[in-house]
C-alpha cells in the first residue's frame, strides 16, 4: 500500500495526516523507495519538549539475546523503527511469536522452529547476526545468511566468528553466509578484540552466559548498549561482569530464567540527533527521558561550539545562544565522540563560524553525505577520513538523497535549519533508526511532512493498537 501524497496544489504544507503508526513500519519488499521522502520547510526553529525512544542498538541485541530464553521475554521501552521490525520478522521466522503493547513487545520463545533465518531480512541489517549464537545455541546448529546494514564502510565479522570458534563452536564460511555447530556445550575462552566491538562484545557475551566457565572478553566496547544487554543477560539469570569496562567476565550458567521482563534503555544517538537539531536552528529544546551521561562527548563539543546545554538525571535542555564557533572532532570508541554523531554533527557545524575538522576514525566510508549537504549550500570537503567544515551564514533547501541512517539524520538538521524547501529522498535509511520523526519534529514546531511511504506496508500483527503519538 501507498499512502497518498499529503500536499495541496499550492504546495503548503498541510498539517500531518494521522495515520495509524503501524502504516509507516513497512516490510520492504521491493517497493519504489525513491518515493519515500520527507518535505521540510526549514528556517523554524525547534521549541518544546520530547520524550526520547528506546535505544535501537540496546534494542536489538535484547531481541537477540531474548533468543537464549526458554519462556517468555517482556520488554519495554522499545521503539518503532524498522530495524526492530526486521528482526521482529525474523525472529518470527524462527518460530518467536511477538505482540506489541503500547512501547512493550511480548516474545514468546518457547519453542524454536528454525535455525536458518531469511536470508533477504538478514541483509537488510548488521545486527542480525547477533542471533547466530543464541540460535546456535537453542538449536545445537544454525546457518547465518551474511549481514547487510548501511555501507558506511568495511564491516567484517572476524571477532564473532573467532569468539564462537575459541568457546569451541565448529563455524564453517560457505557463500552466502556461515555455519555452526555447537557439538556438546560452548566453554568458556579468553577474547581479544583488536578495536573494540561493540556488535562483537555483545554476541559474544550473550554466546559466553551458556558456556561452560569463563569467558574474559579483553579490549571490550565499553557503549551503554553493551551495558543493557549485560544487565538483560543478569536479568535472565546470567552471570556478566566488567560491562562498561574494557574487560568483560561471563560465568556461564547451565539454565536462565523462562520468564524475564526488562527494559530498553533510552536512545542516546536519537537524543544526540535532536539536540543537535534544536541546536542547529537556534531552538530551545527539553528532551526528556535520557541518560545525559551517555552523550558527554557530544556535550562537551556542542558546549565547546557555544550551544547552551543544560543537564539533569534524566533530562537535557539545548539553548542557542546566537552563531556557533567551529570545533574539531575525533570518532572514538565509546566514551569518545560517537562515529553516530559525526555525520549530524557535521550538518550542526556547517552553520558554525571558522574551519572544523571531523576525523573519522571507525568507518572509512561515513561522509557520503556530504556532497548532499553540498548542495544545500554547506562549505565543505572530504580528505582521506577527514571531513573540513568551512561555516556558511545560511544553508538554502534542496532535494538530497538520504545515503545512510546518520547521513539522513544529517541532512534532516541541515533542512530543519536551511532557508526554503528541501526535499529528502530515500527515508528507508532514517527510518530504520528514528521513530516517528515526523510526530516528534512537529511536535517541535517544525514544518516536515511525509510525502510518500515506498513500500508494502505490513503490520507485524494484528491486534497492534498504536499508542498515543
Ligand atoms: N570490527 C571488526 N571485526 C568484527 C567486528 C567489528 O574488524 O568482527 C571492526 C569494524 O570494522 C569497525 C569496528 O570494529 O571498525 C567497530 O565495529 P562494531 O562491531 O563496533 O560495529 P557494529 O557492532 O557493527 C555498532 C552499531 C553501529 C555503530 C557501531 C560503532 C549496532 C546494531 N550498530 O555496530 O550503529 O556505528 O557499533 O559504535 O549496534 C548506527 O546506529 O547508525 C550504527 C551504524
Amino acid at each position: 500500500m501507498v499512502l497518498e501524497f499529503p500536499i495541496r496544489n499550492d504546495d503548503k504544507i498541510l498539517p500531518f495526516r494521522s495515520d495509524p503508526w503501524w502504516e509507516s513500519v513497512v516490510i520492504f519488499q521491493g517497493g519504489n523507495s525513491i518515493l519515500n521522502c520527507v518535505k521540510i520547510e526549514g528556517g523554524e526553529p525547534l521549541r518544546g519538549t520530547l520524550r526520547v525512544s528506546g535505544s535501537k542498538n540496546a534494542a536489538l541485541a535484547l531481541l537477540s539475546g531474548a533468543l537464549l530464553v526458554e519462556g517468555e521475554v517482556i520488554l519495554h521501552n522499545v521503539p518503532y523503527i524498522q530495524d526492530v521490525a526486521t528482526m521482529l520478522t525474523l525472529l518470527d521466522r524462527l518460530g518467536v511469536q511477538s505482540t506489541w503493547q503500547g512501547s512493550t513487545v511480548v516474545l514468546q520463545t518457547r519453542e524454536l522452529t528454525g535455525s536458518q533465518p531469511p536470508a533477504d531480512l538478514v541483509s537488510k541489517m548488521r545486527a542480525s547476526f547477533y542471533i547466530f549464537a543464541p540460535l546456535m545455541i537453542r538449536q545445537g546448529h544454525a546457518f547465518m545468511p551474511k549481514p547487510g546494514g548501511c555501507s558506511i564502510g568495511t564491516r567484517p565479522v572476524d571477532y564473532h566468528l573467532n569468539g564462537l570458534q575459541a568457546m569451541g563452536a565448529r563455524v564453517v564460511e560457505h557463500t552466502h553466509g556461515y555455519e555452526a555447530d555447537a557439538p556438546g556445550e560452548l566453554t568458556g575462552a579468553r577474547i581479544y578484540f583488536d578495536v573494540p566491538s561493540a556488535g562483537a562484545t555483545q554476541h559474544l557475551m550473550a554466546a559466553a552466559v551458556r558456556a561452560r566457565g569463563l569467558t574474559t572478553i579483553e579490549n571490550a566496547a565499553m557503549e551503554p548498549e553493551v551495558v543493557n544487554l549485560a544487565n538483560f543477560l543478569n536479568a535472565c539469570g546470567g552471570r556478566v561482569e566488567g560491562a562498561g569496562t574494557s574487560t568483560v567476565v561471563v560465568e556461564g550458567v547451565s539454565k536462565l530464567k523462562s520468564k524475564v521482563e526488562f527494559s530498553v534503555i533510552p536512545d542516546r544517538l536519537e537524543a544526540g540527533t535532536f539536540a543537535l537539531a534544536a541546536a542547529a536552528t537556534q531552538g530551545d529544546v527539553t528532551l526528556e527521558r535520557v541518560m545525559p551521561e551517555h552523550l558527554h562527548s557530544l556535550f562537551a563539543k556542542m558546549r565547546e561550539a557555544g550551544v547552551i546545554v543544560e543537564e539533569t538525571e534524566d533530562t537535557v535542555r539545548i539553548k542557542s545562544a546566537g552563531r556557533y564557533k567551529a570545533v574539531d572532532i575525533h570518532t572514538m570508541p565509546y566514551p569518545g565522540f560517537p562515529t553516530d554523531l559525526q555525520q549530524p554533527m557535521s550538518a550542526f557545524l556547517a552553520l558554525a563560524e571558522g574551519t572544523s575538522f571531523i576525523r573519522e576514525t571507525i568507518y572509512e566510508r561515513r561522509a557520503q553525505h556530504v556532497s548532499e549537504l553540498q548542495k544545500m549550500g554547506a562549505e565543505m570537503m572530504v580528505e582521506g577520513r577527514t571531513i573540513i567544515i568551512r561555516g556558511v551564514e545560511t544553508l538554502r533547501g534542496a532535494s538530497v538523497n538520504a545515503t545512510d541512517l546518520r547521513g539522513g539524520a544529517a541532512l534532516i538538521i541541515a533542512a530543519l535549519a536551511a532557508r526554503g524547501c528541501s526535499e529528502i529522498y530515500h527515508m528507508e535509511h532514517v527510518d530504520r533508526g528514528y521513530s516517528r520523526l515526523e510526530e516528534n519534529l512537529q511536535s517541535l514546531g517544525a514544518r516536515i511532512q511525509r510525502l510518500s511511504t515506498s513500500a508494502v506496508t505490513q503490520p507485524l500483527n494484528s491486534d497492534y493498537a498504536p499508542s498515543g503519538l
